[in-house]
């Protein structure tokens, strides 16, 4: 079954051209890369998935279902490229606002397993608004995963993450392994790391859909992914 679905899908803002009649999908439990140039238009097609934005042609759908409908909220968690938590509120508080709104039974062991994980545990207390650029991303990814969401959507995760953070964040990740996931980098190895199926694009088209392997089997022995890649893009 497709778990994410574009069907030649076209967006404008007024004379760029984002999306040029882009169409892929992602089966249920796919683990994806959505792969591109800066302005390639990858954060237009999250945002198209998670319904803030709406196309001017072609058909979107999360398990069949329109994305804005609410059904499709209840089982999608998407962090925007620049995820903005509620400033005046703690750590804490913003989770348990979103978990309160979520109306998640299970929402305090939730946060706790989620403060642990994401090192959140020293900054608890403290406003996000006041948080490093680096625990921000971290307070918004848990924002993003606490309903447990079966669709996840993610622009950009590692931004402003330190090593040791994005080595901690990835190891989590890889452990949702019932999730469907499409991860929008521009850096290959968060693609190789992440996901083992890239759709790359360029210019609001998809120019190649495959598994990491095939990809890695278009370029000769020595040359490096990120090589075979440009010449993908074309840029
Ligand atoms: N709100 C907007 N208004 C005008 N142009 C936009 C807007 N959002 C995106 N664009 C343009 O659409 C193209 C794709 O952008 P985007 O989806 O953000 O690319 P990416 O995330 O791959 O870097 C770019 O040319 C960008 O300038
Ligand atoms: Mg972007």
């Amino acid at each position: 079954m497709e778990c994410i679905t574009l069907n030649n899908v076209i967006k404008r803002f007024d004379a760029v051209v984002a999306l040029n009649n882009i169409s892929f999908s992602v089966p249920c439990g796919g683990r994806y890369a959505l792969l591109g140039p800066n302005g390639a238009g990858k954060s237009t097609t999250m945002k198209i998935l998670a319904g803030l934005l709406s196309q001017d042609s072609g058909e979107v759908y999360i398990k069949g279902m329109k994305p804005t409908s609410t059904d499709v909220k209840r089982i999608l968690g998407y962090l925007p490229e620049e995820s903005t938590p509620y400033r005046i509120l703690s750590v804490r508080e913003n989770l348990e606002y979103i978990a309160s709104l979520r109306g998640l039974r299970d929402g305090q062991s939730r946060i706790e397993n989620l403060i642990d994980i994401l090192d959140l545990r020293p900054y608890e207390r403290m406003q996000a608004g006041k948080l490093s650029r680096g625990n921000q991303q971290k307070l918004a990814l848990a924002l993003v995963l606490l309903h447990n969401p079966e669709i996840i959507l993610l622009d950009e995760p590692l931004n402003y993450l330190d090593i040791p953070t994005q080595e901690r964040v990835i190891k989590y990740l890889k452990t949702l392994v019932n999730a469907t996931f499409l991860i929008s980098t521009h850096i290959m190895s968060i693609a190789t790391r992440l996901t083992d199926h890239v759709i790359v694009i360029s210019h609001g088209s998809v120019v190649w859909v495959g598994s990491i392997e095939q990809l890695k089997s278009l370029g000769r022995e020595d040359e490096p992914i990120e090589s075979v890649v440009v010449k993908l893009m074309g840029v």
